[in-house]
């Protein structure tokens, strides 16, 4: 009986040691984090990493404008996933056509009504942020079809800073 506690008895105060020192070396980045967090809190310019304070300009449109937007958002989600997928298989050709047909500038001209096209109710700065999307997602094309991986994700960043860049300022309601 005694043999078996014995040795999670005798390693007990070794572990402590080993918890507390891991507890302390982990308190410190914590607490620096939570210091930022704190002078955060004291600038009074926009800080957009807040999620408590929604800093996002709210735009205005149409039902059906609003439900074509977060279709196209759904599906833009579901092509960025793809074409990880490819790249992370170094399948660059595939990778190409993903994005080719479901983020290049087609995408726009997709709905007959234009009225309800959610682009016809964004702010420029916002439609800007739209374009940047589709350009991005054109060089992603280019240099995918090049061969050139380092480009390819390099256009892939800029397809995902186009996504955080509009996410960050804009919401819809
Ligand atoms: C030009 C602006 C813009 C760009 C670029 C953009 N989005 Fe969005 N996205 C929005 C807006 C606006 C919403 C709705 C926010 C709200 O609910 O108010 C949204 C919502 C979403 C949603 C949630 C949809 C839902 O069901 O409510 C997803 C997912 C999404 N976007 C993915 C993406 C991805 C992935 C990219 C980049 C490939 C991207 N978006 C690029 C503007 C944009």
């Amino acid at each position: 009986m005694n043999t078996l506690q014995s040795p999670p008895g005798t390693s007990a105060p070794g572990k402590k040691l080993v918890w507390l020192l891991t507890l302390a070396v982990l308190s410190v980045p914590l607490s620096v984090y939570c210091t930022s967090l704190d002078d955060d809190t004291d600038v009074t310019e926009a800080e957009p990493e807040s999620q408590f304070m929604d800093l996002r300009s709210y735009v205005e449109m149409p039902e059906k404008a609003r439900q074509i937007l977060q279709e196209d958002m759904l599906d833009h989600l579901a092509v960025l996933n793809e074409i990880n997928r490819y790249l992370a298989e170094n399948d660059l050709p595939a990778a190409a056509d993903v994005a080719e047909n479901g983020m290049g500038r087609s995408l726009l001209s997709k709905y007959q009504d234009e009225e309800m096209r959610p682009g016809r109710h964004m702010p420029k700065e916002m439609r800007e942020i739209g374009w940047e999307l589709h350009d991005a997602a054109a060089q992603l094309v280019t240099a995918a079809r090049q061969g050139n991986m380092k480009k390819t994700l390099l256009a892939y960043q800029r397809i995902t800073g186009a996504c955080v860049a509009c996410h960050y300022s804009y919401r819809i309601r």
